[in-house]
């Protein structure tokens, strides 16, 4: 079967996308910043080289500042999955914190295609991952792939980002990029943030609740992945969010209901506030964006998880 190389893929989506691939019959190889660390619980094979867990992952390691990956690792990959970049929301974005987020990204496309470019190599296709933080607030219709990327922080990340990448066009492989929705999984990301005040009977309303939050399940956008390495004809970009936008407001109250039933109480925070306390990355919370995903549809792809509901009911018990 053909193997994956999945850079970041440590991560929230690198993990749960290396089990869907082992799933449907993919060898996969992880390129971690910490390969020992990460697989520090796994036997070493000797023969390959490079670490293998027991579910037939393999940890390989990269070093974006000397510009090296494990070259052996790199001459497996029948395609590269890229996903490595330092948190958006993780930290406040001071300069160096921005600086960090967009180079993390860039750099290592640059490393990607300095080894494509030096490295024989039977890599068929990149799939890079990008984000709806391409586009700007609303504008009266669903944002679409050609829509231009916003001015803000976010929008002009993506846009050096999916840049960066490009070049690989150039020497023949192709290229997809989806561009992610906010994911929703049960293993961390914006979900473990909304359940931690309603836990405790609080579900927070972000400014007047009114923004549109595209989002999507973690297994449908895995399973977007896996259609875009499978699908020999997808080329380009292509916005990753289910059908159903919901406000954020919805989101919210939706998610409490699931957890505590009708016990919780509503506590609106002040879009000042948030201002006051997040800083510029508080617009990522309070912009409305509706997204749409039609482009992807129409070339086949289905979302198992089109509703908030029916994610809802798959994601908490
Ligand atoms: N989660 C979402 O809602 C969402 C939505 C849209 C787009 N995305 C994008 O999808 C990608 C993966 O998301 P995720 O949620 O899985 O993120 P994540 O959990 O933070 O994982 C990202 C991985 O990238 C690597 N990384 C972190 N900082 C890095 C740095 N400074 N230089 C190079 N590599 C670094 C890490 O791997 P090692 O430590 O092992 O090297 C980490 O495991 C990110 O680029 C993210 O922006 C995510």
């Amino acid at each position: 079967m053909p193997t994956v190389l999945i850079t970041g893929g440590t991560g929230l989506i690198g993990t749960a996308l290396s089990q869907n691939l082992i799933n449907e019959g993919y060898d996969v190889i992880v390129l971690s910043r910490h390969p020992q660390e990460t697989a520090s619980r796994h036997n070493v094979d000797s023969e390959r080289n490079f670490f293998r867990s027991s579910g037939n992952i393999f940890y390989a390691g990269w070093d974006i500042r000397k510009m090296t990956i494990d070259s052996q690792a790199f001459k497996q990959a029948d395609f590269i999955v890229h996903l490595a970049g330092a948190g958006v929301a993780d930290r406040p974005w001071t300069e160096a914190r921005k600086k960090e987020i967009v180079e993390s990204r860039t750099r290592s496309s640059e490393l990607v295609i300095k080894y494509l470019k030096e490295v024989p190599n039977k890599v068929r296709a990149v799939i890079s991952v990008s984000a709806i933080g391409w586009y700007g607030p609303d504008h009266g219709k669903p944002f679409v792939e050609t829509d231009p990327a916003s001015n803000d922080f976010l929008g002009q990340t993506c846009l050096k980002w999916e840049q960066s990448i490009e070049p690989v066009t150039e020497l023949g492989k192709r290229l997809v990029k989806l561009r992610s929705g906010i994911v929703l999984s049960n293993d961390g990301g914006a979900l473990k943030e909304f359940k931690k005040p309603i836990r405790f009977g609080i579900a927070t309303v972000l400014g007047d609740g009114q923004q549109m939050t595209s989002w999507v399940h973690i297994d449908d956008l895995c399973r977007a992945f896996v259609f875009a390495l499978e699908d020999p004809h997808l080329v380009g970009a292509f916005n990753v969010t289910a059908p159903q936008t919901v406000t954020s407001r919805e989101l919210t109250l939706q998610l409490a209901e699931k957890m505590n039933g009708k016990k919780f109480i509503k506590a609106k925070i002040p879009a000042r506030l948030l201002k006051m306390v997040m800083g510029e990355m508080s617009t990522e919370v309070l912009k409305s964006a509706t997204v749409s995903s039609e482009k992807i549809r129409s070339k086949g792809f289905v979302f198992r998880f089109p509703s908030l509901e029916g994610a809802l009911d798959n994601l908490i018990d």
